[in-house]
């Protein structure tokens, strides 16, 4: 007895000593800390209000502001007592970073992002450190154009050089919605209308940036195409149109280069906010695709903190005060799961490991702006579009140019909003020709600047908001050139190029009239500085520095040349001289299809085109809302709501996406509309023969491998990109005619020399998506390779066939449509 109870004092002893050291930590008052311990038990040490704050953003909107670095869009918050000391810094877009023209930790200085001002605290003004500036790289759009995935990695690496040496750690883009009408205010951070190419795009840039050791934020996470009332709007749209074509970018680019964070969208799509939809953030991106990074809101989501959270919204930013009560009430009532807040907390912490403020990393607000502008303007030259050329270029015998049109003489960097960057300059087109060794002529140009000196000084005191100010030139009209001016300059000059003008922005789309149409003054403008030189055999150009395709049929007739210039970023000029001169062969092509006109656009039924009223309350030219009745929209009352603490319209229309998937040329081709210029479509100063045409294999199983020669059969050296189109067999559902699986561009070709490119097929490039069984199908047939210059260039084709249908890959019944849909199908035509 005695030994026994020796025994059980022994063990009890032993006991005793073991849980001592375990609970050593807490005893000595060691709490878990983050970088050291496991991130759950980091958690797991977390009071309710510390986990709440950490699940929302922290910012100048939030109970606690800091503004380590001001002017960034959004921070984490920090909880100190766990090691969490840092705070995630988050800024900039797909265009580049946008820093704060002064910017230091130190410095008590605040910069307010949407006025772009520095307002020093009492009496600190000599602390003002900077001024720092940002590389404008060509937006998203342009990147787009160049088809040229190495590029844009290079790009990536220029933008995260960026956000690492100003201290950003997430760098909040690309963006790649899918541009479904040319109205959408936003295109330009977008990058095309195929979800391959926007897939791909964004995917290189999202490698370019992350191999700095920063993050990106690929956005807007879903559906959200159109910004009219973009807080509350609801995108309708079937499930096959969903994976097909606005799911399956977001896949690529998910799957292809594992983006840190992902920001879903304003929206809501079939009827519910993206943000509170678990069906779209678990089932799909995590459950589907493997997504490990973090869900950050976009700012000022949905309407339901406790709804984001339960759907696997890790982070809201930028962090209001009236989620943090949605939240501890949430959690205190048990409608939150308290399990699923930690599931999302572990996931922000594990962000927060990441970034080089935890890694106290020491940035040296000295990026490598003379490469990253060498890097834009090589990007730059590369994303033009050469899209008509009867002999005018590259130039010949030209020393003297007039330029015409505003814009020749303030280029349009970028699209404004949030995709702003602080760029120290833009080299417009006049710039860049002198830089090129061309005159400019004189008088011209004088008449245009004093009128944009005027016009500023005019506008500046009507104009107070931030996008006006900066963009004021972009939306202003054309100025009328009286014809003797034209008729001036014809003897003075060897040559003339016009610039027409466009801009857009975040928070409003553009309308048929005051965007895609050219208005009467620039189409007179084209029109008679064209029969002016014409009549005295010189040539004309015209340069679209625009955000997106517009209209060009009235007009094209007209000019020699038409070179689409997006908007390049702030090497734009240079880079159209690169082009102009021959230095660089045009190589770009169309990430997206130039209609004949709007009423062609498959969404143009249902786009939101005559009622122009956004969530900031502007119409389209710039009404503020309290001077526009509130009765529109084909006669529907649309009224407020407070969403968070703004007011905002409720659109009560839902966008019905009734063309399903015939999104861009897949109607245009599918259902044989004409187009003014194809996806896929560009001209070069050289041409290029396709040839041997080799498919791995008659039969598919599993894997097809295509290879093709590209040769250059002109004179100068150039680039190509051969695009891989399969037309599908229909057994068991329709298909569009074809659709782009694959794309690559050559090196720099010599004249006379070749390049065999190879492009891969795997099974999911020959499936469609069956809703019915909710399964990725490949139907048994033949399937026809077309390889092709555009969508509609076809050069070569080869066939292969499949014995037996496929099931490739079963997914979730999930994201049903919450309104009836017409959806547009063959049988229909
Ligand atoms: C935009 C986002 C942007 C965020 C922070 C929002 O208004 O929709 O794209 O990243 O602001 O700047």
């Amino acid at each position: 007895m005695r030994n026994k109870l020796r025994i059980l004092l022994f063990f009890a002893i032993v006991q005793l000593f073991l849980q001592g050291c375990s609970d050593k930590k807490s005893r000595l008052g060691e709490l878990p800390q983050l970088g050291k311990d496991k991130v759950e038990d980091v958690v797991a040490a977390m009071t309710p209000e510390e986990k709440v704050s950490m699940s929302l953003g922290n910012s100048d909107w939030s109970n606690t502001p800091i503004q380590p670095n001001p002017g960034f869009a959004g921070y984490t918050h920090t909880v100190p007592r766990l090691g969490i000391n840092t705070t995630i810094g988050m800024q900039g877009s797909g265009a580049g970073v946008l820093v704060s023209e002064y910017l230091d930790a130190s410095a008590e200085i605040k910069l307010d992002t949407n006025v772009n001002v520095v307002i020093a605290k009492s009496g600190d003004s000599k602390k003002k450190l900077g001024p720092f500036y940002c590389t404008a790289f060509p937006n998203t759009t342009s990147l787009a154009a160049t088809w040229n995935d190495e590029l844009i990695e290079k790009v990536g690496k220029g933008m995260g050089n960026e956000s690492l040496e100003y201290n950003s750690d997430i760098l909040l883009g690309p963006g790649q919605n899918i541009q479904r009408n040319p109205l959408c205010g936003r295109n330009f951070e977008y990058c095309s209308e195929d979800p391959l190419l926007s897939g791909k795009t964004a995917a290189a840039l999202v490698r370019g940036v992350q191999s700095m050791g920063v993050g990106t934020s690929i956005k807007h996470f879903l559906a959200n195409n159109q910004e009219t009332n973009r807080k509350t709007q609801n995108s309708v749209i079937s499930q096959r149109a969903l994976r097909e074509i606005y799911l399956r970018n977001f896949e690529i680019t998910v799957k292809e280069s594992k983006p840190w964070t992902v920001m879903v969208s304003y929206n809501r799509l079939n009827g519910r906010y993206t943000c509170e939809n678990p069906e779209l953030l678990d089932s799909i991106l995590r459950k589907e695709w493997g997504f490990e990074g973090v869900v950050i809101t976009d700012w000022t989501c949905g309407a339901d903190a406790v709804a984001k959270v339960s759907a696997g919204s890790d982070l809201l930013m930028p962090g209001e005060f009236i989620e943090q009560n949605q939240l501890l009430a949430g959690l205190k009532s048990k409608k939150l799961d308290a399990k699923v807040l930690d599931r999302n907390l572990a996931r922000v912490l594990t962000l927060i490991q990441k970034t080089p403020r935890f890694k106290q990393y020491k940035p040296s607000y000295k990026p490598n702006l003379t490469e990253n502008a060498a890097t834009a303007r090589e990007a730059a030259g590369e994303a033009i579009v050469l899209l008509k050329n009867s002999n005018a270029l590259p130039f010949s015998g030209v020393k003297n140019v007039a330029l015409f049109g505003k814009t020749s003489y303030d280029f349009i960097v970028g699209g404004a909003g949030s995709a702003l960057v602080n760029n120290a300059y833009v080299i417009s087109l006049n710039e860049g020709l002198r830089n090129g060794g061309y005159q400019v002529n004189k008088p011209l140009e004088e008449w245009y600047t004093n009128h944009l000196t005027k016009v500023r000084a005019e506008e500046s005191k009507k104009l107070t908001w931030w996008k006006w100010q900066k963009y004021m030139i972009s939306y202003y009209p054309e100025f009328v050139l009286p014809k003797p001016m034209i008729a001036e300059q014809v003897s003075k000059s060897d040559l003339a190029i016009i610039t027409i003008g466009r801009n857009s922005g975040e928070g409003w789309d553009r309308r048929e009239d005051d965007f895609f149409k050219l208005s009467e003054t620039e189409q007179s403008l084209i029109r008679n500085v064209s029969e002016a030189y014409h009549a005295a055999g010189k040539k004309v150009v015209v340069v679209m520095n625009v955000p997106g395709v517009i209209e060009m049929a009235s007009w094209r007739n007209y000019p020699d040349a038409i070179l689409m210039a997006w908007q390049l970023g702030q090497e734009a000029g240079n880079a159209l001289v690169d082009v102009l001169k021959g230095d660089v062969n045009p190589s770009g092509k169309l990430p997206t299809t130039v209609p004949m006109q709007y009423a062609d656009v498959p969404s143009s039924k249902t786009f939101p085109n005559k009622v122009i009223i956004t969530d900031n309350g502007y119409l389209a030219n710039g009404i503020p809302e309290d001077t526009v009745p509130t009765l529109y929209t084909d006669g529907k009352y649309e009224g407020y709501a407070f969403v968070g603490h703004r007011k905002v319209h409720i659109s009560t229309l839902p966008q019905l996406y009734n063309e399903g998937i015939y999104v861009g040329y897949r109607y245009y081709d599918t259902f044989n509309v004409p187009d003014a210029c194809a996806f896929g479509f560009g001209l070069s100063y050289t041409t290029f023969e396709y040839s041997e045409l080799k498919l791995s294999s008659p039969t598919f199983s599993g894997k097809m491998k295509i290879n093709v020669t590209v040769k250059n059969t002109g004179k100068v050296a150039g680039k190509e990109v051969a695009q891989l189109y399969l037309s599908a067999p229909d057994q068991e559902i329709e298909k569009p005619v074809q659709e782009l699986k694959g794309y690559a561009k050559t090196k720099l070709l010599q004249p006379g020399e070749s390049q065999q490119l190879t492009f891969e097929l795997d099974a999911r490039s020959l499936a469609s998506f069956w809703s019915g069984i909710s399964s990725w199908v490949a139907d048994k047939g033949s399937y026809e390779v077309r390889i092709g210059a555009s969508s509609r260039d076809i050069r070569l084709k080869g066939s292969f066939s499949l014995p037996e249908n496929m099931v490739v890959e079963k997914v979730h019944n999930v994201l049903y449509p919450n309104f009836p849909l017409d959806e547009l199908n063959q049988t229909k035509k």
